[in-house]
Protein backbone atom coordinates (compact mmCIF):
# COMPACT_ATOMS: atom_id res chain seq x y z
CA UNK A 1 0.00 0.00 0.00
CA UNK A 2 1.14 3.40 -0.90
CA UNK A 3 1.13 6.04 2.40
CA UNK A 4 -1.79 7.74 1.27
CA UNK A 5 -3.83 4.28 0.90
CA UNK A 6 -2.41 3.42 4.60
CA UNK A 7 -4.29 6.77 5.77
CA UNK A 8 -6.96 6.44 4.02
CA UNK A 9 -7.46 2.96 4.52
CA UNK A 10 -7.02 3.28 8.39
CA UNK A 11 -10.10 4.05 10.52
CA UNK A 12 -10.72 3.37 14.52
CA UNK A 13 -11.58 0.08 14.56
CA UNK A 14 -14.29 -0.99 17.39
CA UNK A 15 -15.65 -3.89 17.00
CA UNK A 16 -12.51 -7.46 16.57
CA UNK A 17 -12.92 -10.73 15.42
CA UNK A 18 -12.53 -12.47 18.80
CA UNK A 19 -9.42 -14.14 17.33
CA UNK A 20 -5.85 -13.74 19.58
CA UNK A 21 -3.09 -11.09 18.60
CA UNK A 22 -0.78 -13.52 16.77
CA UNK A 23 2.94 -13.71 18.00
CA UNK A 24 4.65 -12.13 15.18
CA UNK A 25 2.64 -9.22 14.72
CA UNK A 26 2.94 -8.39 18.51
CA UNK A 27 6.45 -8.74 17.91
CA UNK A 28 6.86 -6.91 14.97
CA UNK A 29 4.37 -3.76 16.36
CA UNK A 30 6.47 -3.85 19.64
CA UNK A 31 10.17 -3.96 17.96
CA UNK A 32 8.50 -0.90 15.83
CA UNK A 33 7.29 0.62 18.96
CA UNK A 34 10.82 0.62 20.58
CA UNK A 35 12.34 2.35 17.53
CA UNK A 36 9.68 5.08 17.16
CA UNK A 37 10.46 8.54 17.78
CA UNK A 38 9.22 11.85 18.00
CA UNK A 39 10.44 15.32 16.56
CA UNK A 40 10.56 16.30 20.65
CA UNK A 41 13.06 13.87 21.97
CA UNK A 42 10.84 12.73 24.04
CA UNK A 43 11.32 8.81 25.39
CA UNK A 44 8.18 6.91 25.33
CA UNK A 45 7.66 3.50 26.91
CA UNK A 46 5.19 1.27 24.95
CA UNK A 47 3.84 -2.16 26.33
CA UNK A 48 1.78 -4.35 24.88
CA UNK A 49 -0.87 -5.21 27.88
CA UNK A 50 -3.91 -7.70 27.66
CA UNK A 51 -7.23 -7.21 29.07
CA UNK A 52 -7.47 -10.47 30.57
CA UNK A 53 -4.39 -11.09 32.50
CA UNK A 54 -4.29 -7.15 33.30
CA UNK A 55 -7.82 -6.84 34.06
CA UNK A 56 -8.82 -3.81 31.06
CA UNK A 57 -11.71 -2.80 30.07
CA UNK A 58 -13.62 -0.07 27.42
CA UNK A 59 -17.32 0.00 26.68
CA UNK A 60 -16.73 0.98 23.29
CA UNK A 61 -14.36 -2.34 22.26
CA UNK A 62 -14.90 -5.82 21.47
CA UNK A 63 -13.31 -8.83 20.42
CA UNK A 64 -10.04 -8.45 21.43
CA UNK A 65 -7.39 -9.30 24.53
CA UNK A 66 -4.50 -7.02 23.20
CA UNK A 67 -3.81 -3.52 23.70
CA UNK A 68 -1.01 -1.23 23.69
CA UNK A 69 -0.45 1.93 26.07
CA UNK A 70 2.70 4.31 25.94
CA UNK A 71 3.60 6.34 28.60
CA UNK A 72 6.22 9.26 29.09
CA UNK A 73 7.43 12.02 31.72
CA UNK A 74 5.03 14.87 31.60
CA UNK A 75 6.86 17.78 29.97
CA UNK A 76 6.38 20.36 27.63
CA UNK A 77 4.96 19.47 24.06
CA UNK A 78 4.23 15.90 25.55
CA UNK A 79 1.17 15.83 24.04
CA UNK A 80 2.41 16.77 20.22
CA UNK A 81 5.16 14.36 21.07
CA UNK A 82 2.89 11.31 21.81
CA UNK A 83 0.36 12.33 19.23
CA UNK A 84 3.25 11.90 16.57
CA UNK A 85 4.87 8.91 17.99
CA UNK A 86 2.20 6.78 18.76
CA UNK A 87 0.18 7.84 15.46
CA UNK A 88 3.22 6.09 13.52
CA UNK A 89 3.00 2.94 15.37
CA UNK A 90 -1.00 2.93 14.42
CA UNK A 91 -0.21 3.79 10.87
CA UNK A 92 2.33 0.19 11.08
CA UNK A 93 -0.17 -1.90 12.60
CA UNK A 94 -2.51 -0.82 9.92
CA UNK A 95 0.63 -2.34 7.36
CA UNK A 96 0.11 -5.08 9.28
CA UNK A 97 -3.66 -5.77 8.84
CA UNK A 98 -4.52 -4.82 12.19
CA UNK A 99 -6.90 -2.73 13.61
CA UNK A 100 -6.06 0.22 16.37
CA UNK A 101 -9.02 2.76 17.90
CA UNK A 102 -6.83 5.88 19.63
CA UNK A 103 -8.99 6.25 23.09
CA UNK A 104 -8.22 8.80 25.72
CA UNK A 105 -10.93 8.62 27.57
CA UNK A 106 -13.43 5.87 26.87
CA UNK A 107 -11.85 3.20 29.30
CA UNK A 108 -11.50 1.64 32.80
CA UNK A 109 -8.20 4.70 33.11
CA UNK A 110 -7.25 4.05 36.18
CA UNK A 111 -6.49 0.19 35.59
CA UNK A 112 -4.73 1.08 32.50
CA UNK A 113 -2.10 3.32 34.46
CA UNK A 114 -2.15 0.78 37.21
CA UNK A 115 -0.82 -1.92 34.19
CA UNK A 116 1.83 0.58 32.87
CA UNK A 117 3.07 1.06 36.57
CA UNK A 118 2.52 5.17 35.81
CA UNK A 119 5.18 6.84 38.56
CA UNK A 120 4.32 10.11 39.76
CA UNK A 121 5.39 12.87 37.44
CA UNK A 122 4.50 10.13 34.12
CA UNK A 123 1.36 10.68 31.99
CA UNK A 124 -0.17 7.64 30.04
CA UNK A 125 -2.39 9.94 27.43
CA UNK A 126 -3.95 6.70 25.49
CA UNK A 127 -4.44 3.63 24.58
CA UNK A 128 -5.49 1.61 21.98
CA UNK A 129 -6.79 -2.16 21.26
CA UNK A 130 -4.71 -4.17 19.08
CA UNK A 131 -6.38 -7.10 16.84
CA UNK A 132 -8.11 -7.90 13.77
CA UNK A 133 -11.31 -6.21 12.69
CA UNK A 134 -14.46 -8.13 12.57
CA UNK A 135 -16.08 -8.40 8.94
CA UNK A 136 -19.49 -6.39 10.66
CA UNK A 137 -19.26 -3.38 12.71
CA UNK A 138 -21.73 -3.60 16.36
CA UNK A 139 -24.33 -1.57 16.56
CA UNK A 140 -22.80 0.56 18.64
CA UNK A 141 -19.30 0.96 16.51
CA UNK A 142 -21.96 2.03 14.15
CA UNK A 143 -24.04 4.58 15.96
CA UNK A 144 -20.71 6.02 17.18
CA UNK A 145 -19.59 6.59 13.97
CA UNK A 146 -22.39 8.70 12.50
CA UNK A 147 -22.09 10.65 15.74
CA UNK A 148 -19.20 12.46 14.93
CA UNK A 149 -19.28 11.89 11.43
CA UNK A 150 -15.86 9.88 11.08
CA UNK A 151 -15.93 9.04 7.58
CA UNK A 152 -15.68 12.63 6.64
CA UNK A 153 -13.56 15.21 7.06
CA UNK A 154 -12.98 19.40 6.81
CA UNK A 155 -12.65 20.60 3.71
CA UNK A 156 -9.10 21.38 2.45
CA UNK A 157 -9.85 24.74 1.73
CA UNK A 158 -11.05 25.36 5.83
CA UNK A 159 -7.43 23.64 7.44
CA UNK A 160 -5.37 24.93 5.18
CA UNK A 161 -4.16 28.31 4.12
CA UNK A 162 -1.78 30.35 1.66
CA UNK A 163 0.61 32.80 3.07
CA UNK A 164 -2.02 33.95 5.67
CA UNK A 165 -5.35 32.67 7.26
CA UNK A 166 -7.33 35.11 5.18
CA UNK A 167 -6.54 33.13 2.41
CA UNK A 168 -7.37 29.94 1.80
CA UNK A 169 -5.41 26.96 0.01
CA UNK A 170 -6.72 25.12 -2.73
CA UNK A 171 -5.53 21.63 -3.74
CA UNK A 172 -4.74 22.94 -7.00
CA UNK A 173 -2.87 26.04 -5.65
CA UNK A 174 -1.00 23.78 -3.72
CA UNK A 175 0.39 22.15 -6.28
CA UNK A 176 2.95 19.55 -5.25
CA UNK A 177 2.29 20.13 -1.67
CA UNK A 178 -1.25 18.91 -2.26
CA UNK A 179 -1.05 15.17 -1.69
CA UNK A 180 0.85 15.97 1.42
CA UNK A 181 -1.51 17.93 3.03
CA UNK A 182 -4.15 15.51 1.67
CA UNK A 183 -2.73 13.11 3.83
CA UNK A 184 -2.53 15.66 6.92
CA UNK A 185 -6.48 15.90 5.98
CA UNK A 186 -7.21 12.73 7.01
CA UNK A 187 -5.44 11.97 10.23
CA UNK A 188 -7.75 10.75 13.12
CA UNK A 189 -8.53 13.64 15.97
CA UNK A 190 -10.20 13.26 19.83
CA UNK A 191 -14.32 13.52 18.76
CA UNK A 192 -13.26 14.55 14.73
CA UNK A 193 -12.72 17.92 15.28
CA UNK A 194 -9.65 18.11 13.53
CA UNK A 195 -8.04 20.90 15.20
CA UNK A 196 -4.54 21.49 13.12
CA UNK A 197 -4.14 24.34 10.65
CA UNK A 198 -1.31 24.52 8.33
CA UNK A 199 -0.51 27.84 6.96
CA UNK A 200 1.81 27.20 3.73
CA UNK A 201 4.60 29.79 3.19
CA UNK A 202 7.95 30.04 0.81
CA UNK A 203 7.55 26.39 1.12
CA UNK A 204 7.23 25.57 4.66
CA UNK A 205 4.47 24.12 6.64
CA UNK A 206 3.23 25.82 9.98
CA UNK A 207 1.36 23.99 11.86
CA UNK A 208 -1.31 25.77 14.58
CA UNK A 209 -3.87 24.80 16.54
CA UNK A 210 -7.32 26.10 16.22
CA UNK A 211 -8.72 25.31 19.94
CA UNK A 212 -11.94 24.13 20.53
CA UNK A 213 -13.45 24.36 24.04
CA UNK A 214 -13.69 21.64 26.76
CA UNK A 215 -10.12 19.82 25.40
CA UNK A 216 -7.62 21.65 27.68
CA UNK A 217 -7.09 20.85 31.35
CA UNK A 218 -6.61 23.42 34.06
CA UNK A 219 -3.14 21.66 34.47
CA UNK A 220 -2.53 22.91 30.92
CA UNK A 221 -2.87 19.34 29.76
CA UNK A 222 -4.45 19.61 25.99
CA UNK A 223 -5.64 16.69 24.38
CA UNK A 224 -5.95 18.86 21.22
CA UNK A 225 -2.28 19.19 20.88
CA UNK A 226 -2.14 15.13 20.55
CA UNK A 227 -4.14 15.36 17.07
CA UNK A 228 -1.57 18.41 15.60
CA UNK A 229 1.02 15.64 16.46
CA UNK A 230 -0.79 12.59 14.90
CA UNK A 231 -1.72 15.48 11.95
CA UNK A 232 2.05 16.07 11.98
CA UNK A 233 2.59 12.82 11.76
CA UNK A 234 0.68 12.23 8.48
CA UNK A 235 3.29 15.04 6.88
CA UNK A 236 6.38 12.96 7.67
CA UNK A 237 4.63 9.58 6.55
CA UNK A 238 4.47 11.47 3.09
CA UNK A 239 7.76 13.39 3.35
CA UNK A 240 9.54 9.86 4.05
CA UNK A 241 7.50 8.20 1.14
CA UNK A 242 9.31 10.83 -1.23
CA UNK A 243 12.38 10.02 0.11
CA UNK A 244 12.71 13.10 2.03
CA UNK A 245 12.65 13.75 6.19
CA UNK A 246 10.44 15.78 7.91
CA UNK A 247 12.91 18.39 9.73
CA UNK A 248 10.28 19.87 12.36
CA UNK A 249 11.67 23.33 13.92
CA UNK A 250 9.46 25.20 16.56
CA UNK A 251 10.40 29.04 15.98
CA UNK A 252 7.01 30.91 16.20
CA UNK A 253 7.06 33.00 12.33
CA UNK A 254 4.63 35.71 14.36
CA UNK A 255 2.33 35.45 11.55
CA UNK A 256 -1.57 37.14 12.26
CA UNK A 257 -3.71 34.25 13.41
CA UNK A 258 -7.67 34.38 14.74
CA UNK A 259 -8.43 34.05 17.84
CA UNK A 260 -8.23 30.60 20.04
CA UNK A 261 -5.36 29.71 17.40
CA UNK A 262 -1.70 28.72 18.92
CA UNK A 263 1.53 27.88 16.51
CA UNK A 264 2.85 24.34 16.96
CA UNK A 265 5.57 23.84 14.70
CA UNK A 266 7.23 23.98 10.80
CA UNK A 267 8.49 21.78 8.46
CA UNK A 268 10.17 22.34 5.06
CA UNK A 269 8.47 21.02 2.76
CA UNK A 270 9.78 21.93 -0.96
C1 LIG B 1 -6.47 11.81 20.80
C2 LIG B 1 -7.66 10.95 20.43
C3 LIG B 1 -8.50 10.48 21.42
C4 LIG B 1 -9.59 9.66 21.11
N1 LIG B 1 -10.36 9.13 22.12
C5 LIG B 1 -11.34 8.26 21.82
C6 LIG B 1 -12.08 7.63 22.86
O1 LIG B 1 -11.87 7.87 24.05
N2 LIG B 1 -13.04 6.73 22.52
C7 LIG B 1 -13.31 6.41 21.21
O2 LIG B 1 -14.17 5.57 20.97
N3 LIG B 1 -12.63 7.01 20.18
C8 LIG B 1 -11.65 7.91 20.46
N4 LIG B 1 -10.93 8.49 19.44
C9 LIG B 1 -11.20 8.12 18.04
C10 LIG B 1 -11.87 9.25 17.24
O3 LIG B 1 -13.23 9.34 17.60
C11 LIG B 1 -11.71 8.97 15.74
O4 LIG B 1 -10.34 8.94 15.41
C12 LIG B 1 -12.40 10.01 14.86
O5 LIG B 1 -13.78 10.00 15.09
C13 LIG B 1 -12.16 9.77 13.37
O6 LIG B 1 -12.57 8.47 13.01
P1 LIG B 1 -11.56 7.44 12.35
O7 LIG B 1 -10.44 7.20 13.35
O8 LIG B 1 -12.36 6.22 12.10
O9 LIG B 1 -11.01 8.07 11.08
C14 LIG B 1 -9.87 9.33 19.75
C15 LIG B 1 -9.01 9.83 18.75
C16 LIG B 1 -7.92 10.62 19.08
C17 LIG B 1 -7.01 11.09 17.99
Amino acid sequence: MTTMELIRHRRSVRTFDGNPLGEEDAARLLAFAEKAENPYGLPIEWRLLSAKADGLSSPVISGTDAWIAGKLKAAPHAEEAFGYEFESIVLFAESLGLGTTWIAGTMDRAVFEKAMDLAPGEVMPCVSPLGYPAKKMSLKETMMRKGVKADVRLPFEQLFFDGSFDVPLTPEKAGAAAELLEMVRWAPSAVNKQPWRVLLLGGTAHFYEKKSRGFAGKDGWDLQKIDVGIAMNHLSAGLAERGAKADFTFADPGLPMPADTEYIASCLIY
